[in-house]
């Protein structure tokens, strides 16, 4: 199959929802991640989201909706109060929300679980397609699975090539990481996958907000997850990658001295770092995080795929602060890192 990158004209758009309701995939921006969708009604072509990524087929999709009237057909009982609060305040926005799901979602979106996840995204593609193809949009990040999510059309390309008709470029994505994933289990909400949406604004908005535990550690032998994603082993880089958190100063020297010994024995070292930093790793090999969380969060996945195609077999990264954004900064490296995390 040959792969078309087109940017979003109004001519691209109608082919890209045409091809949605023919039960093809399309690969289209959102504020996150790039996502690789299909029309969340038609079993078959949901399933062909899981070969084209290689996903287990017990992890469930996101239902994307561009319209409040598309949200009650996909769920069976009101929303909880907190979950109207949180839609009212972050909808459109990287922010998805489990509910009871209606029986009009096929078993493939929701991977036989009796709860869905709904997200409505803010780009302005995003909704485009979802309006013109007149039906949700299941959508999975577009990468191969274990692969860093992608944030640029050109990320996708380099893992669909051949395997979709048409990826969308709509430029690089503005959060960077994937939307917020919140349940209501307990009558709070609690963050499964943390993201631009963030626990300070959800306490906010909604009174109060759990985080929960497995989002900064590995889960426990026999611990039943949540969130299904958060049992797979996700993106991990080619090179063993360590985090350091502390004091600027002593982390860096605590790098420094790691990535010299690890020169001295022969290995390729690479260091991500935040730009302000980077000097204090003078000629070391080095790439930057950006300025501040909210930069590393749209870079940590592009800095990531970069780190592998520079042959790097060992990797030291900063920790950032894990407040704000910070969580799903540090929740994504931490996962990179197998939760090896070492407090200098
Ligand atoms: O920002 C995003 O959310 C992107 C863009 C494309 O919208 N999508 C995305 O989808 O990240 P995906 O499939 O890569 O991640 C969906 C996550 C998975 O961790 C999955 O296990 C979880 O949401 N999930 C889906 N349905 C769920 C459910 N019913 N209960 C708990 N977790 C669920
Ligand atoms: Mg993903």
């Amino acid at each position: 199959m040959q792969t078309r990158l087109l940017p979003p004209t109004p001519e691209a758009l109608g082919l890209a929802a045409r091809l949605i309701r023919d039960g093809a995939l399309v690969a289209f921006p959102t504020e996150t991640v790039y996502g690789l969708g299909a029309n969340a009604l038609d079993e078959e072509a949901v399933r062909s989201i899981f070969a084209a990524k290689g996903r287990p087929g017990d992890n469930p999709l996101i239902s994307h909706i561009a319209h409040m009237d598309q949200l009650g057909p996909l769920i069976a009982a009101d929303p909880a109060p907190a979950a109207v609060k949180l839609m009212d305040a972050c909808w459109p926005g990287p922010l998805t929300l489990i509910f009871p799901r209606s029986k009009r979602i096929p078993d493939a979106v929701t991977a036989g679980l009796d709860t869905a996840a709904v997200r409505m995204p803010s780009h302005p593609v995003a909704r485009a397609l979802i309006e013109r193809a007149g039906v949700p949009i299941a959508a999975p990040s577009a990468n191969r699975s274990g692969r860093p999510s992608p944030t640029t059309a050109g990320h996708v390309l380099e893992d669909m090539d051949g395997r979709i008709p048409l990826i969308l470029d709509g430029g690089p994505c503005d959060v960077g990481l994937e939307s917020t994933v919140v349940d209501f289990k307990d009558g709070v909400p609690r963050i499964l996958r943390p993201g631009g949406v963030t626990r300070e604004m959800i306490a906010d908005i909604a009174g109060d907000c759990l985080v929960d535990g497995a989002v900064m550690r590995p889960l426990k032998e026999g611990e039943r997850p949540r969130s299904p994603g958060m049992k797979y082993r996700h993106y991990a880089p080619k090179g063993a990658l360590t985090l350091f958190a502390g004091h600027s100063a002593d982390v860096a020297a605590r790098i420094r001295r790691e990535y010299d010994a690890a020169r001295l024995e022969g290995h390729s070292p690479l260091i991500l770092a935040l730009e302000g930093d980077l000097p204090l790793y003078g000629e070391r090999r080095t790439l930057s995080m950006g300025r501040d969380a909210h930069e590393a969060a749209q870079r940590i996945f592009a800095a990531l795929r970069d780190a592998d195609q520079l042959q790097a077999d060992v990797l030291f990264a900063e920790a950032v602060t894990t407040d704000g954004i910070g969580l799903a900064v540090m929740n994504r490296l931490g996962r990179a890192a197998a939760f090896h995390i070492e407090q200098v």
